[in-house]
């Protein structure tokens, strides 16, 4: 009884959202997406530009996905989940290699993008990610230290040859790229 009771209220239940959303859609309210032109032409794989700059994909990308990655070289993941976050950040590791071989949008990453040492640094990181990749999967925690110290030469190797003094963007300050405000 309690059973066809709920079903009955659940099915009420979502008649009413259907309707509310219905009542959305038709009103001022409505949710609207802007039209964008698409970012790759059609035919073509390539993108042209990334949607935001090469600061960007450092501090929100690449910065944000390597500490992780050099914590566990000191501290072993605990469960099965935490290495599975782990290879996660790798993954996003590889994928930012990979990006940067695109021009970013900001003010001189078109320039940067055309260097081959700008190209050689991002394939690096490419293998390095892929390299903890390989060690995390292992559950190797040495594995993935040695990948860790790899990336580090790489992220510095490039900051020595690409990094300005003072960041493009200017919006986030003057992050030190080995920060890792949270050690434990
Ligand atoms: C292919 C070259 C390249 C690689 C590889 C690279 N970076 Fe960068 N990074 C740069 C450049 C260039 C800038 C400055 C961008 C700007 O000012 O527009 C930068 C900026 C940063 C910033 C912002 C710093 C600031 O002062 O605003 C952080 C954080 C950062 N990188 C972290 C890292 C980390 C961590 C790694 C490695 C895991 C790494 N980067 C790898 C080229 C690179």
């Amino acid at each position: 009884m309690m059973v066809i009771i709920g079903r009955i209220f659940r099915s009420l239940f979502y008649t009413g959202l259907v309707a509310l959303l219905i009542a959305c859609g038709s009103g001022e309210n409505a949710i609207s997406i802007p039209p964008v032109a698409p970012s790759v032409e059609p035919g073509k794989t390539a993108l042209k530009r990334l949607p935001v700059s090469y600061n960007d994909v450092m501090v929100s990308l690449i910065n944000e996905a390597a500490d992780p990655i050099w914590r566990a070289g000191w501290k072993t993941p605990e469960t099965d989940r935490d290495w599975r976050q782990l290879e996660h950040r790798a993954r996003q590791l590889k994928l930012a290699g990979a990006l940067l071989s695109q021009p970013g949008s900001g003010p001189i990453d078109q320039q940067w993008s055309l260097r081959p040492e700008w190209n050689k640094w991002a394939a690096q990181l490419v293998v390095s990610g892929d390299a903890a990749i390989k060690a995390i999967d292992a559950r190797n925690r040495e594995g993935v230290s040695r990948a860790g110290d790899t990336m580090v030469a790489v992220c510095e190797g490039c900051h020595l040859d690409f990094k300005p003094d003072i960041p493009t963007g200017g919006k986030y300050g003057d992050l030190a790229p080995l920060s890792v405000n949270d050690r434990e």
